[in-house]
């Protein structure tokens, strides 16, 4: 099996040393634009493989895509990240651009691959690989649910003082301010968390997690890459070990939740197809408020893409 992860920075770093470490795949090219950059990270990956006892083979490349071919995944982190003060939205002129070359470049080798975007504005950026990759919407998805659920959790289990492992929950809606933290299926080692977590503190929490990667970029003046690159890992695995896990990701929709021709975070099962099934929540009256409010907001970056044309 072979992954490639293009763009060398923190968060494709990230992702290739997991994929690595857990040997989810026999060879993982990282690829970059940036002259040896990829390929320097590779090498420092593949020298922690004796400490790391893996044996999955790992490559940099700079910007040769003819040294992706045949993939089975590719995940595409390419892109600018956030300063502190900027939206993820902020970043949509530079970031499409770059996503829509990559992707061309990705299909033209790997025509089969299975292809999960993490760039951001990650629901817009989905949308845009989507109508480059013209592939079946089943193969073409965002990463952004499992981060967003993790830090959720990270969240829950430091009030709880438990373990994040005992947490259970889902998240919907854009990766962004919008998002849907759902307090209705979230549970703790089975017990609804409304019993063990007053009002009061859950609404900070999901608060808290709504604004978790903004919390991150004003502590480090750039964007997090540990939980998002072991996020998008993680679907790379329940991919290639055909795992049917079900996750929180970005898909496109059309029809579920009474949606069409837009990306956004809904709950999956993933498997060796990609996308196996989209699950559809009963959501109650508020829930669907809250997750309209969220494709109003992406609808609004998703003009922003309309007017560079490049579709
Ligand atoms: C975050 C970025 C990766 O949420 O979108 O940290």
């Amino acid at each position: 099996m072979k992954v490639t992860v293009v763009g060398a920075g923190n968060v494709g770093a990230t992702c290739a040393d997991v994929l690595a470490k857990n040997q989810v795949a026999n060879e993982v090219v990282l690829l970059d634009i940036k002259e040896n950059f990829a390929e320097g990270k590779a090498l420092d990956i593949w020298q922690a493989a004796a400490i790391n006892n893996f044996d999955t083979r790992v490559v940099g490349t700079t910007n040769d895509y003819s040294r992706t071919a045949k993939s089975d995944v590719v995940v595409i982190t390419s892109g600018i990240p956030r300063k502190p003060g900027m939206s993820r939205d902020d970043l949509i002129s530079t970031n499409a651009n770059i996503v829509k070359t990559v992707t061309s470049e990705i299909v033209k080798y790997s025509p089969d691959a299975i292809i999960i975007i993490v760039s951001n504005p990650l629901d817009v950026m989905t949308y845009a690989a989507f109508l480059t990759a013209k592939k079946p919407a089943t193969k073409v998805f965002g990463m952004a649910g499992i981060l967003d659920t993790a830090r959720y959790k990270a969240f829950l289990a430091t009030e709880l003082d438990c373990s994040p492992k005992d947490i259970q929950a889902v998240l919907m809606g854009g990766h962004g301010d919008t998002m849907v933290p759902l307090p209705r299926y979230t549970t703790v080692g089975g017990i609804p968390v409304t019993e063990l977590v007053s009002k009061e503190k859950l609404d900070a929490i999901v608060d808290r997690t709504k604004k978790g990667g903004g919390e991150i970029v004003n502590l480090l003046g750039t964007s997090a890459w540990y939980a998002p690159g072991a996020a998008a890992a993680q679907m790379v695995e329940a991919i290639l070990k055909d795992q049917k896990r079900v996750f929180p990701v970005c898909a496109m929709l059309d029809g579920e939740y009474g949606m069409k021709n837009i990306a956004m975070g809904v709950p999956v099962k993933l498997g060796k197809n990609g996308i196996e099934n989209i699950i559809e929540l009963q959501l109650n009256t508020e829930e669907m408020a809250l997750l309209k409010e969220s494709e109003g907001h992406i609808k609004g970056v998703m003009d922003v893409l309309d007017g560079m044309n490049l579709f």
